[in-house]
This record gives C-alpha cells, sequence and structure tokens, in this order.
C-alpha cells in the first residue's frame, strides 16, 4: 500500500517537472502546437474514421510509419518531408477542401520538423 502511494506521488513529480519543461523552453511541441492544425485541417480525412493515402495524422509515431508513401516527415529536413512538399505546394488539404492551411501554420511545421532530433539510422545528406 504504501509502495503504491509513492508510485503516485513519484508519477505526480514526474507531470510537474514535465510541465515545467515545457513552459521553460520555447520550443514547439507536437501536443500543444501542431495537432490542433492537423485537428481542424487534416484529421477527417487522415485520423481515426478515414485513413486517406492510408495516412494517420494522429502521433508522430504514426506520419514516420507514413502512408502509401512512407513517411511523410523526416525529422530534421523539413525540406525532404513529404508532408511539407503537399503543403507547399497546396496539395493538401486536397483542392476546394477548406480551410486551408496558412503560411504562418506552414512555416510552424517546417520548424517544427527541422528541431526535431535525428534518429541516429536516418541517411546523411
Ligand atoms: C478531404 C480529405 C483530406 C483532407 C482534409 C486532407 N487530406 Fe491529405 N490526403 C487525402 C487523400 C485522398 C490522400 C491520398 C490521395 C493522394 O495521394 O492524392 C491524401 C494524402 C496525403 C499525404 C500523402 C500520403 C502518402 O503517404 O502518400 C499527405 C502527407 C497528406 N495527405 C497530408 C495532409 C495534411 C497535412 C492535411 C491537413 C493540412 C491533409 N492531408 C488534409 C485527403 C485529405
Amino acid at each position: 500500500m504504501r509502495l503504491r502511494i509513492l508510485g503516485v506521488l513519484g508519477g505526480l513529480l514526474l507531470c510537474f517537472a514535465g510541465a515545467e519543461e515545457g513552459a521553460a523552453a520555447d520550443k514547439l511541441e507536437f501536443q500543444r502546437d501542431v495537432l490542433p492544425i492537423f485537428e481542424t485541417k487534416c484529421l477527417r480525412c487522415h485520423g481515426e474514421k478515414k485513413r486517406d493515402g492510408k495516412l494517420d495524422l494522429r502521433t508522430v509515431d504514426a506520419m514516420l510509419k507514413g502512408g502509401v508513401t512512407s513517411p511523410v516527415i523526416q525529422p530534421g529536413n523539413a525540406q525532404k518531408s513529404l508532408l511539407i512538399e503537399l503543403l507547399h505546394y497546396n496539395e493538401m488539404p486536397p483542392k476546394k477542401e477548406n480551410p486551408r492551411v496558412t503560411k504562418e501554420e506552414l512555416e510552424l511545421l517546417r520548424k517544427w520538423i527541422n528541431a526535431m532530433p535525428v534518429p541516429p539510422t536516418a541517411s546523411p545528406k
């Protein structure tokens, strides 16, 4: 019993530490900064109900796994990320679908991808 209480307390402490960190660094966070954009503009086709292009945009893992063309993001390299390319050429959301992604949002997504740690397995270049 005592151990369980300690476990809960420890968990709470970790939560606080996490929140602290997020507030201090003004780096972009998937949950806070990126997901809301996808929620309003992408998830109705790339989320729980539908997976157009076999793509799920609800988690970073799912994006790294990718869709028909995998993966759709290249950590550390927005330039090479299919997701960015499609948004840049205004091809997603598909033509005539609204709302569109704004320049500011595209910029935010670029920054977020460029700031992602590059996995050791990723090829150079
Ligand atoms: C109205 C539905 C719809 C919306 C909204 C939409 N998409 Fe798509 N998306 C599709 C369809 C359909 C495909 C697959 C067909 C194709 O490749 O043209 C696709 C394919 C993709 C692909 C390529 C997947 C692959 O592996 O080839 C990416 C990346 C993508 N979408 C990103 C987005 C992003 C980011 C948004 C939001 C800004 C978005 N989409 C919004 C319908 C949608």
